[in-house]
């Protein structure tokens, strides 16, 4: 298994990071346009090899696309992130161009691969890959919904006081701070719903810290977060190359599901070997498919705002 990392930054260099240490890839390529800057980094994580116990081959190169040739996964981590106070529709401008450039370069080195997405506005720059590359809709995968429901248990194990691997939950929708659907009559503990626990009130709380989790982050850090950014995507990756049919909500491109087409947007889905396997249309509730249609309406707006 051959991955490419596009983008050496915080995101990036940590995804390859979390990828190299699981150890489930043969080699990860990680590019940056900043020159040296993705050798270096390649350079330092090959340095902590013998000390984390991996074999996973990093190197790193300056814009060199015919070193990603023949990636099974190319992961778009490029573009520039938020800064306090911003949205991440407020990205669209720069980054579109960027992650249209990327994913055509990638697809001309490596015509079979799967294709990631994690440049903001996400779903919108997922959707960009769709029209714009003509690969099948299994091959292009957006992430937002592995991160946000990271963040939706860790707020639900500090509300219920519980271990998070006690805890699951889902977020669908847009990776927006308005678009987020957490899906908390969903929410467990150990198989019990989370009402059972909490008030209204407090569940409301956890809904609403959810939905700002990435803004919370830019506000305290400075930049866009990138631990669990990169921990989501290397998850994603690894039930990619280890065929493990895991149910990851991902921004993919519907046709019908759900009642929604022509847009990409966070909805279950099972990754695999093909990258969707398959789109798992769960049951909602109408408060549920209210707040999914008003955040589809949400992402085409600002996919409005392509020059396709
Ligand atoms: C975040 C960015 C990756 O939510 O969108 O932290």
């Amino acid at each position: 298994m051959k991955v490419t990392v596009v983008g050496a930054g915080a995101v990036g260099a940590s995804c390859a990071e979390y990828i190299a240490i699981k150890d489930f890839a043969s080699e990860v390529v990680i590019l940056d346009i900043k020159e040296g800057f993705a050798e270096g980094k390649a350079m330092d994580l090959m340095q902590t090899a013998s000390l984390n116990s991996f074999d996973t081959k990093i190197t790193g190169s300056t814009s060199d696309y015919t070193k990603t040739a023949g990636s099974d996964v190319c992961v778009i981590t490029s573009g520039i992130p938020r800064k306090p106070g911003m949205t991440r529709e407020e990205l669209i401008g720069i980054n579109a161009g960027i992650v249209k450039m990327v994913s055509a370069s990638l697809i001309e080195h490596s015509p079979n691969t799967i294709i990631i997405v994690v440049s903001n506005p996400m779903d919108t720059m997922t959707y960009l890959v769709h029209k714009t590359t003509g690969l099948p809709k299994n091959r292009i995968i957006g992430m937002g919904g592995a991160l946000d429901s990271a963040r939706f248990k860790y707020r639900l194990a500090e509300a219920l006081g519980a271990p998070i691997s006690d805890v699951d939950g889902m977020v669908i929708g847009g990776h927006s701070d308005k678009g987020m659907v957490p899906l908390i009559g969903k929410a467990v503990r150990n198989s019990v719903s989370v009402s059972e626990f909490l008030s209204a009130e407090r569940m409301d709380q956890v809904v609403q810290d959810t939905k700002v989790g990435g803004a919370t982050l830019t506000g305290l850090l400075g930049t866009s977060a990138w631990y669990a950014p990169g921990a989501a995507v290397s998850a994603m990756v690894q039930a990619i190359a280890c065929d493990t049919k895991k149910i990851f909500p991902c921004s993919a491109f519907l046709d019908g599901e759900f009642g929604l087409s022509d847009l990409a947007i966070g909805v279950p889905c099972v990754l695999g070997a093909n990258g969707i396997e398959q789109i798992v249309e769960i049951s909602l509730t109408d408060a549920e498919k209210a707040k999914l249609a008003e955040s589809a309406e949400g992402v085409k707006k600002t996919n409005g705002l392509l020059e396709l």
